[in-house]
């Protein structure tokens, strides 16, 4: 069934029209709404995901690193909502800190200092990862921290054995206990993503709708095709999530275009919009999820959670 509103069609893609726009647009888009299909953002038909189906038990973990060596494209914002989104569907869900800044942590409320923290598991001072796990204030989500002292953790590993597979087995003693862990990456290629990529099942890659944003994907892309063949076979692409999207702007849109032309299918149907609740919600240090259960930031951060469980990317 068309839904009755009003859309225009730009560069092949069906967008909203404005208030004010009416007019000029009229014609076009009285066609374009009685149209069969409507097209998502991505330019695909739009489909809706089925609510996850309650799980009979939980774990193991299916795990996914949220990697993007660029910063501030939403690597920190994803893990924690869609985490969030995630345990509201009745899944398990751990999420790592594994970048020094803390911002996840942070995100999540949880105290980053007097604690274990995950350098101290991956340097070994602490054996029991156990001991790191923090419950937040959502029911089912779980959070490692980190602080400022992660950054010392690539000088302490490079001499160690199998130094690329650290976190791996530290994951190793915790991963029947949840259905899902995330790793937030810090925005690098270095040595502690490398541990994400070869300690993960899936890669997800937030992606900000902005041009210089695809410069660096092609390199990401190469460096999870380098772990897959030299550390960890089972690794895979679990998506490109569109972020920071605004369809208002001809240039957003025209960076979408240009990312499903690329990657095709590896494209998510879920795009995160550009807001301003996401900055309130990290002040607040609650996700979106809860801060501002029906705004459209926490429903597209619903329909993440339900694309990925459709995908078979999480159980
Ligand atoms: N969709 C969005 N719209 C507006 N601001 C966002 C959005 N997603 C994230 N932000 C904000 O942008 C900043 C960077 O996001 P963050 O998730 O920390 O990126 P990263 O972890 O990749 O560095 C944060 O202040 C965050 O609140
Ligand atoms: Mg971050």
């Amino acid at each position: 069934m068309a839904r009755r509103r009003s859309y225009t069609r730009m560069r092949g893609m069906l967008v909203p029209l404005r208030e004010g726009r009416r007019e000029t647009h009229m014609t076009e888009a009285l066609a374009v709404a009685t149209a069969e299909v409507l097209t998502g953002p991505t330019g695909r038909e739009i489909r809706e995901f089925p609510e996850p189906a309650p799980l009979d038990g939980h774990g193991p973990a299916r795990i996914i690193a949220l990697c993007n060596q660029k910063g501030g494209v939403g690597k920190t914002t994803t893990t924690i909502n869609l985490g969030a989104a995630l345990a509201e569907y009745g899944r398990k869900v751990l999420c790592i800190d594994f970048d020094p800044q803390g911002a996840l942590s942070a995100g999540l409320g949880v105290p980053t200092h007097d604690v274990v923290t995950i350098y101290d598991l991956l340097i070994g001072t602490v054996r029991d990862p156990y001991e790191a796990v923090q419950q937040t204030t959502i029911p089912g989500l779980d959070v490692i921290p980190a602080n400022i002292d992660l950054s010392a953790a690539e000088v302490h590993l490079v001499n160690e054995v199998a130094r690329e597979q650290t976190l791996a087995r530290v994951l190793r003693r915790v991963v029947d206990s949840y259905d899902v862990i995330l790793i937030d990456c810090q925005p690098s290629l270095g040595l502690l993503t490398v541990n994400a990529l070869s300690a993960a099942h899936g890669v997800l890659i937030p992606l900000e709708c902005e041009y210089f944003a695809l410069r660096g994907v092609a390199l990401l892309v190469e460096t999870i095709e380098k772990v897959k063949d030299r550390l960890n076979p089972v690794l895979e692409l679990d998506g490109i999530l569109p972020t920071m999207f605004d369809s208002r702007t001809l240039h957003g849109r025209e960076v979408l275009d240009r990312v499903v032309e690329a990657f095709e299918d590896k494209v998510l149907d879920s795009v995160i919009s550009r807001t301003i609740k996401f900055p309130d919600a990290s002040v607040a240090g609650i996700p979106v999820i809860s801060f501002a259960p029906e705004h459209s930031a926490a429903k597209a951060y619903r329909q993440l959670a339900r694309e990925l469980v459709a995908r078979g990317a999480v159980a």
